[in-house]
């Protein structure tokens, strides 16, 4: 395997499958094999997963509601989904522990840093919720801050594309896939890879960042042994 400990991080809106709202199972259970292919290979794995698919902080704002408590309800969304994907991955047989950054001690460990890299140690996945414990900060950015603590190799996007485009591929014919981009590519070109927050972390801590299709089965074992799927960024 090329990286030996990784972030992974999944969207809240991909867990809905075809469904407009919610945890699709099927889409749990695809995710929970393909989490357990890399484990089983030896791979140390801390997850991030967001909450678009129940709640969104920023939805909530313009609604009239005030950001800061859109923001607190968004990340007890991710709590929500991290709890379903923890059962997910138990139910595969894969040891996990949850950890949040909001302390709700009946549900989960509170975020200890020591605590998470010795769990990753036992080849536990360990899955960040509550994203940062911050309003304002977007759930990339938790996954980049929790990467660059746990020391992990290497931050994994899964999306629903298959990598970073030169525009977007489902408007533009000639947009074209970058295999390899380098951090200051992605700012000159104005690309959206993640929030400029959880980007510049990343460029700053010399983190690479690997943008990949999660809902092909397979690709998340294959970007571990280093083939050519998705787009990397790196210095
Ligand atoms: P080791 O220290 O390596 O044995 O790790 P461990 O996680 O097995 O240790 P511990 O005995 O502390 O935890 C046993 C179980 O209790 C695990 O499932 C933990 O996730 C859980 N646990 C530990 N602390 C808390 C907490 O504050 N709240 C909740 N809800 N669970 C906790």
């Amino acid at each position: 395997m090329k990286y030996k400990r990784i972030l992974l991080k999944l969207s809240g809106e991909a867990l809905m499958g075809s469904n407009q709202y919610g945890i699709d199972s099927d889409k749990l259970s695809e995710y929970a094999s393909e989490i357990k292919n890399i484990v089983d290979s030896g791979v140390e794995v801390a997850i991030v997963i967001g909450g678009g698919n129940i709640f969104r902080g920023v939805q909530a704002e313009e609604g009239g509601m005030d950001r800061t408590h859109g923001d607190y309800m968004g990340m007890l969304a991710t709590m929500i989904n991290s709890m379903a994907l923890q059962a997910a991955l138990e139910s595969a047989g894969i040891n996990t522990r949850l950890q949040s950054a909001i302390e709700m001690k009946e549900i989960a460990e509170p975020f200890v840093r020591r605590r998470a890299v010795r769990h990753l140690e036992k080849n536990r996945v360990v899955i960040f919720g509550a994203g940062t414990g911050n309003p304002f900060f977007t759930t990339d950015s938790a996954a980049s801050l929790r990467a660059i603590e746990i020391n992990a190799d290497v931050i994994l996007k899964g999306t629903r594309v298959d990598g970073i485009y030169s525009a977007d591929p489902e408007k533009d014919e000639k947009a074209i896939k970058y295999d390899t981009i380098s951090f200051d590519e992605v700012y000159a070109k104005n690309l959206k890879v993640m929030d400029m927050t959880a980007f510049t972390l990343c460029k700053e801590n010399n983190l690479p960042i690997i943008v990949f299709d999660m809902d092909t089965p397979g690709n998340l074992i294959k970007v571990l042994k280093g083939e050519n799927v998705g787009t990397i960024v790196k210095n």
